[in-house]
């Protein structure tokens, strides 16, 4: 089964680098907890078009960092959208009129999702989307985190309603305009970006062959160390992905085996390897936001095999 889908890759990579994007016409819904107007979004919505998916953003009108799964029925603007960018007294959800697919929606981020799948794809894609892209965070959503991150919500609320979803989240950032993406030098300019250059590089390993992108009810963890020239992580190929877990695991119970061992690092001790450039990916059950069994790791294993390391010894 391994070879045949690493074969089944390398071949479609043989078709070099246009064959290789979006085949499948993949349809991506975009969202996130720090806001619509966040540069960490705004860098991401361009990078996954420039990769040739099929995007379309629904995003909360302000921040609802911490937001975790609240949802409430979406609210008349009784302040403006974050830095502005709508007037008090502005539809529940509204959208930007030079690029309608930049959608927000003035309630949780996982409202934001259910109204991205439920009202607006059915309105762009004429279908349910293929994927949730939620993220990145401003800040990494590790351990315990994730019960409480309003990105792991949205992803949550997305597997749940059946459409595959990653939360993705990094540790540098600010929740900032996307006006400051102008500055191609500011080192925030080049983490929203980075982050960006990352996350396509997962959707596009994950999103590559044919199948079910993920089981039905699951979701992925995915964070990103800091991008400061201390730790020397500062293009992509720096960055190594390492298939962790959410949380400990019980002293009886065995993860998927990989790297010499049958039981996965947790993303907090890995992405915490220092000079190492780690990006951890963890897979979690919807329903609970917890870890899952070693049948359901092993999925993403062949899914993402191509991309995967392991730690540094
Ligand atoms: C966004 O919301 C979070 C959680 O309430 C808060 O910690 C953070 O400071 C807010 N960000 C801004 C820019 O206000
Ligand atoms: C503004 O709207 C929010 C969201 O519906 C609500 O929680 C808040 O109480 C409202 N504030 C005022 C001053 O009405
Ligand atoms: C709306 O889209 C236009 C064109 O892409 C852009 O110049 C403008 O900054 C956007 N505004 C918001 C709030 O998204
Ligand atoms: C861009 O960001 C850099 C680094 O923060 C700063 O030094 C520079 O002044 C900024 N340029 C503009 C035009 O704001
Ligand atoms: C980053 O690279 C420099 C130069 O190679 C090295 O001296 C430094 O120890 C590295 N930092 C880390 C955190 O690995
Ligand atoms: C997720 O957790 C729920 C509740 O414990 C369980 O019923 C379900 O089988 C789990 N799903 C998967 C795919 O592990």
């Amino acid at each position: 089964m391994l070879s045949f889908l690493r074969l089944l890759t390398g071949a479609l990579a043989l078709g070099g680098a246009s064959a290789l994007t979006n085949p499948f016409n993949r349809k991506i819904l975009l969202t996130n907890d720090d806001g619509w107007a966040a540069s960490h979004i705004r860098a991401s919505y361009t990078a996954l078009k420039a990769a040739k998916y099929n995007v379309l953003m629904s995003a909360p009108a302000e921040n609802k960092s911490g937001t975790g799964s609240s949802m409430a029925p979406p609210t008349v603007l009784n302040i403006t959208c974050e830095f502005d960018t709508c007037p008090i007294g502005a539809p529940p959800e509204g959208f930007n009129a030079s690029d309608p697919r930049l959608n927000y929606v003035n309630s949780f981020p996982a409202t934001s999702v259910e109204f991205g799948i439920q009202t607006l794809s059915p309105k762009f894609f004429k279908s349910k989307p293929d994927f949730v892209f939620a993220g990145p965070n401003v800040g990494n959503n590790l351990g315990p985190t994730v019960l409480i991150s309003g990105t792991v919500g949205a992803a949550t609320e997305a597997a749940l309603e059946g459409v595959p979803a990653i939360a993705f989240s990094g540790a540098t950032g600010a929740q900032i305009s996307y006006t400051t993406l102008a500055n191609t030098t500011d080192p925030l300019t080049v983490a929203s970006n980075l982050y960006a250059a990352l996350s396509v590089k997962v959707v596009d390993t994950l999103l590559l062959l044919p199948g079910p992108i993920l089981p039905k009810g699951i979701a992925l963890n995915v964070n990103y160390p800091s991008t400061t020239s201390a730790q020397n992580c500062t293009q992509v190929s720096d960055f190594k992905f390492v298939l962790t877990r959410i949380n400990p695991p019980d002293a009886n119970s065995a993860d998927v085996p990989i790297c010499g061992s049958t039981q996965l690092p947790t993303e907090s001790d890995a992405i915490a390897t220092l000079g190492a450039c780690i990006n951890t990916i963890s897979v979690f059950n919807a329903s609970t936001k917890a870890d899952v069994d070693k049948e359901t790791q092993t999925f993403v294993l062949l899914r993402l095999f191509e991309i995967l390391s392991c730690l540094p010894k």
